[in-house]
C-alpha cells in the first residue's frame, strides 16, 4: 500500500481531539473493481460477508463493505495489526482488482460498531450518489471520500433496509 491519506477532521463520526492517542485504532478505506460474474454476485457476496464477519469479529475488526456499480468500497477499523492482516488477504483476493487505498489514518473511536454489508441500487438516487462518490474518491477528491463514508454510515445505520445486512454488535 503506497497511498496514505490523513483523515479529514470534518468527516462524520470523527471526534475532535488530539491526534495521538495511547491505543490508536487504524481506519482504512479502499475501493476496488469487482471481478465477480453478475449471475453469481448475490451468492458470492453473501458467503464473502458471512466469512468476513466471522473472521473480523474474532480479531476485533469492524467496518462496512459497499457493493455498487460493480465496485467495492470497504472501510476496516481496528488495531493496526488486525487491519493489516485482513488487508493483506484482501489485496491477494482474485475476486477484485484495481484496489486503491483512499484513506488511512489513526482514529480514536470506531464509527462502525459491527460489520455490515450494503448493496446499493435500492433506488436510482442512491445508486447515482454512490457512483458519483466512487468516481470522485478514486481520483482523490476529499469531498467525495467524505461523501462515500457518509453514505456507508447511512447504510449501516439502517439494519431494517432490505439491501443491507445488519451488523452484529461487538
Ligand atoms: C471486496 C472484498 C472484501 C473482503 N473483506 C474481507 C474482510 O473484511 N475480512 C476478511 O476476513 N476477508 C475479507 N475478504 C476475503 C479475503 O480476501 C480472503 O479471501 C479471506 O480473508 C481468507 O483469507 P486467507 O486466504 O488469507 O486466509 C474480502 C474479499 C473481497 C473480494
Amino acid at each position: 500500500m503506497d497511498v496514505t491519506f490523513t483523515c479529514d477532521n470534518e468527516a462524520p463520526g470523527i471526534a475532535a481531539g488530539p491526534e495521538i492517542v495511547s491505543h490508536p485504532l487504524l481506519h482504512l478505506h479502499y475501493i476496488s473493481c469487482s471481478l465477480i460474474a453478475a449471475d453469481t454476485a448475490q451468492t458470492t457476496l453473501e458467503s464473502l460477508v458471512h466469512q468476513s464477519r466471522a473472521r473480523n469479529l474474532s480479531i476485533g475488526v469492524t467496518g462496512s463493505l459497499l457493493f455498487a456499480q460493480n465496485q467495492f468500497s470497504q472501510i476496516l477499523e481496528g488495531p493496526e495489526s488486525a487491519v493489516s492482516l485482513v488487508m493483506a488477504s484482501i489485496l491477494q483476493d482474485h475476486r477484485h482488482t484495481d484496489c486503491v487505498v483512499i484513506e488511512e489514518c489513526a482514529i480514536e473511536t470506531r464509527r462502525f460498531q459491527g460489520w455490515s454489508m450494503a448493496y446499493s441500487g435500492a433506488s436510482a438516487f442512491v445508486a447515482q450518489s454512490v457512483t458519483r462518490a466512487l468516481a470522485g474518491a478514486r481520483s482523490g477528491s476529499k469531498r467525495d471520500i467524505r461523501r462515500l463514508l457518509r453514505l456507508m454510515l447511512e447504510f449501516a445505520a439502517q439494519p431494517e433496509h432490505p439491501a443491507v445486512a445488519s451488523p452484529r454488535p461487538m
